[in-house]
């Protein structure tokens, strides 16, 4: 029987970090735009790549060949890239505080770094029937959720990965049938991405990233390849699109 292998990119983060160190069996392609840390078990490999699509490519390629030379399967794939405020911007609260700027950094590092890792990873993904992938979206990412407004750049992103990862479902589903798509909704988890917004999440609200990776891979254990996109939260619960 061949080995498992996951990929999980944006190792460095909150949640990424906790994915590399939950994933216990098989190996583990740990994928940062930052160098490795230095505790790593030695089931894990750590590639250092840029957000560019040269880099992508040759970090898939040398992905492929070592899943090849240690004849892995891949089976999980998990996507942890996002953003919610940096040094010069931070969620809108209101119309007039809508920047073209924050805008595109936010698009780009929500929804469009996510489909171009499902892009650039699908070749692999279509060696290993049964591959499950998982997208940490947000359920703020919701239409029918949105009762509050505001987060402009961030709702919209997430509403944006959503509804290019059920078009990536439906073209699966015809050329790729074994392969299960999950968008993730972690639920408010202690990290930096949260952190300036947790003052009034109550204690037993605010998860640590080991438990949501729990969570997560657990999820990845019980779903089945049915050619949809599941949208989900931490309890395994549906998200109303
Ligand atoms: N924390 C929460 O409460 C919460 C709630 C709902 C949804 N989420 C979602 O969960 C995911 C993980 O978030 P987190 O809480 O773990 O946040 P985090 O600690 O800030 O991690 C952010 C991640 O995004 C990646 N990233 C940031 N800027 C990037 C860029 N310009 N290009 C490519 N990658 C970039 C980083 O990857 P590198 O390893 O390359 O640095 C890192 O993995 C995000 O999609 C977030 O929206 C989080």
């Amino acid at each position: 029987m061949s080995a498992q292998a996951a990929v999980i990119i944006g190792a460095s983060g909150g949640i990424g970090r906790a994915l590399v160190d939950a994933v216990q069996d098989g190996c583990v392609h740990a994928v940062s735009r930052s160098a490795a840390p230095d505790a790593l078990a030695s089931h894990v490999q750590w590639h250092v790549c840029a957000d560019d699509a040269v880099q992508r490519a040759e970090t898939v390629s040398r992905i492929g060949r070592m899943l090849k030379e240690s004849d892995a399967e891949l089976r999980r794939v998990i996507v942890c890239s996002g953003t919610l405020h940096g040094e010069h911007y931070r969620p809108e609260r209101a119309l007039r505080e809508l920047d073209a700027g924050t805008m595109q950094t936010v698009f780009h590092v929500n929804a469009m770094v996510p489909m171009l890792w499902l892009a650039a990873l699908e070749p692999l993904m279509r060696r290993s029937p049964g591959c499950v992938a998982a997208f940490l979206s947000a359920r703020v990412g919701s239409i029918a959720d949105n009762r509050l407004g505001g987060w402009y750049s961030y709702r919209g992103s997430k509403s944006a990965l959503n509804m290019m990862l059920k078009s990536a479902a439906i073209e699966l589903a015809r050329r790729a049938p074994a392969i299960k798509l999950v968008a993730f909704h972690p639920g408010t988890t202690d990290t930096p991405l949260s952190e300036p917004f947790q003052a009034r999440v109550p204690e037993e609200k605010l998860f640590t990233p080991a438990y949501v990776a729990d969570r997560l891979l657990t999820i990845m254990e019980s779903v089945n390849a049915d050619g949809t996109l599941s949208y989900l939260d931490w309890a395994g619960e549906r998200i109303d699109w």
